[in-house]
């Protein structure tokens, strides 16, 4: 199997070793906008494919909805002074497109562009540099109505909202992340349909894949058009991919879900191409009509970097005949074509999502997208871990946390002691805040939120964080 790495390849990586980052090493910390900014209903703002999710019963956990969140649209000014104080670098956040739009078309929505401008400037005057995700999920509902991201129109609408937003915020923001894990939205969102708007269609999902990756190429050239030496990237969500034994079946359930996961997005934003093998998997499914001359040119639109969010590996065994797969995630069917491929638990420390905890998997991850993609800057844009926390005393000890944390950096740190241009690294998530479907149920950030007050309190991790930013990298054990 060319395009995974086997287990045996896992690098040990050195304990305990003091670690220093590269000068420049961009240090910050994720969010995005319906899990802290709540004010769903101010400024203008219409609804999105999520306000409507969590308001349908059954969707979420507790029926939790955005609504309020973190209140962050009232306290950014305190949640930058926070940030401030963590000694962030950069701070990544989402606009949330019905702020912009809220009819999903036409001209910019003052109030919405005006808080954005507030936020940047707020940032930019603690010295924290804005990188905005463009669409981190919610789709105004209108152009859901409208078919959503099924619909070849949704690109380029997507495109005139990244326009705008730039012609507003171009002059604060140099950094430009076009979508957030495209994989989620097409086939969480419309293969499974645990996340919003839910349909469970999988042609569908893989004709949205082809439209959030059209998108992202329209948009990309909507920026570089206005403004030539702007960043402009994407973010992917990237996972370790191996087999449970070196069985062929095993080989090939990993080339699949590998295929599925990692591939479908990056050889067409990368390479110009679908990978052939995808496509044969995807045959039952669709036979890709959707794809007309020229997209795929538009898809592979250089960029200035690429994002990667990791937070797992995925471990994979062939299908057993008559054995229904364990669901991975509630649905098998965000897998087009692959439905049967199990998902396979090594008995490896979990995070509260159940997520196995896999350091290697990130040094893994990034040299593979290294070595087999042509070479350009890459950016950590999302890694963290939900655990339980306890807030005991006014303080909150989260060591599981800031030990995934660390892991995970010297996971880092040994990709670029092999040559992977990484550049830098923005923890998730600054605050506990919007599980998506899981609602509030679990807490990723650095920061504790009581939600009933809406306090802050600053977790171990993030009192680590902020001294692991002070010295550019790990102190020796
Ligand atoms: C990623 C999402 C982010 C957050 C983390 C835990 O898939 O981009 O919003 O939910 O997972």
């Amino acid at each position: 199997m060319s395009n995974s790495t086997s287990p045996q390849s896992i690098q040990l990586l050195e304990e305990g070793e003091g670690a220093t980052f590269p000068p420049g090493f961009v240090w910050g910390a994720a969010t995005a906008a319906y899990q802290i900014e709540g004010a769903v209903h101010e400024g203008g703002r219409s609804a999105s494919i999520w306000d409507t999710f969590s308001h349908t019963p059954g969707r979420v956990l507790h029926g939790h909805t955005g609504d309020v969140a973190c209140d962050h649209y009232h306290r950014y000014r305190d949640d930058v002074k926070l940030m401030a104080e963590l000694g962030l670098k950069a701070y990544r956040l989402s606009v949330a497109w019905p702020r912009i739009q809220p009819d999903g078309h036409g001209p910019g929505n003052q109030a919405g562009l005006d808080f954005y401008r507030r936020l940047a400037d707020e940032l930019l005057e603690h010295g924290i540099e804005p990188w905005v995700t463009l669409y981190h999920w919610d789709l105004p509902q209108a152009i859901e109505d409208a078919g959503g991201w099924p619909n070849r129109d949704t690109a380029a609408r997507f495109a005139e909202y990244a326009e705008l937003t730039h012609a507003a915020l171009g002059d604060r923001v140099q950094h430009w992340i076009t979508l957030n894990e495209p994989w989620c939205s097409a086939f969480l969102g419309y293969g499974s349909g645990v996340h919003a708007p839910g349909r469970t269609n999988p042609g569908e999902a893989v004709r949205a894949a082809h439209h959030l990756m059209l998108g992202h190429g329209l948009a990309t050239r909507a920026i570089r058009a206005a403004r030539p030496d702007a960043e402009v990237g994407i973010t992917l969500n990237l996972y370790a991919v191996s087999p449970q034994t070196s069985s062929d079946g095993d080989a090939d359930a990993a080339r699949r879900i590998d295929g599925l996961a990692n591939r479908i997005f990056l050889d067409p934003v990368l390479r110009g191409s679908y990978p052939s093998d995808v496509v044969a998997d995807l045959a039952a499914v669709t036979d890709l009509g959707h794809v007309r001359d020229g997209d795929l040119e538009t898809i592979s639109t250089p960029m200035s970097f690429l994002g990667i969010n990791y937070y797992s590996r995925h471990v994979v065994a062939a299908p057993v005949e008559g054995v229904e797969p364990e669901p991975y995630w509630r649905a098998q069917s965000c897998w087009p074509g692959s439905e049967q491929v199990r998902f396979v638990t090594r008995g490896v420390p979990v995070t509260d999502m159940n997520w196995e905890i896999d350091a290697p998997g990130l040094t893994e991850t990034l040299q593979r997208v290294h070595r087999d993609y042509p070479e350009l800057p890459l950016y950590i844009t999302e890694n963290g871990s939900a655990f339980v926390d306890e807030l005991v005393d006014g303080r909150v000890d989260d060591a599981d946390r800031l030990g995934y944390f660390e892991a995970h950096l010297r996971a880092c740190h040994t990709a670029i002691g092999s040559g992977v241009p990484l550049r830098g690294y923005f923890a998730w998530s600054l605050l506990d805040n919007y599980e998506w479907a899981w609602g509030y149920t679990k807490r990723f950030g650095m920061v504790y939120v009581d939600y009933e007050s809406q306090r802050r309190i600053p977790k171990s991790s993030a009192r680590w964080y902020a001294d692991v930013i002070r010295r550019n990298g790990l102190a020796a054990q």
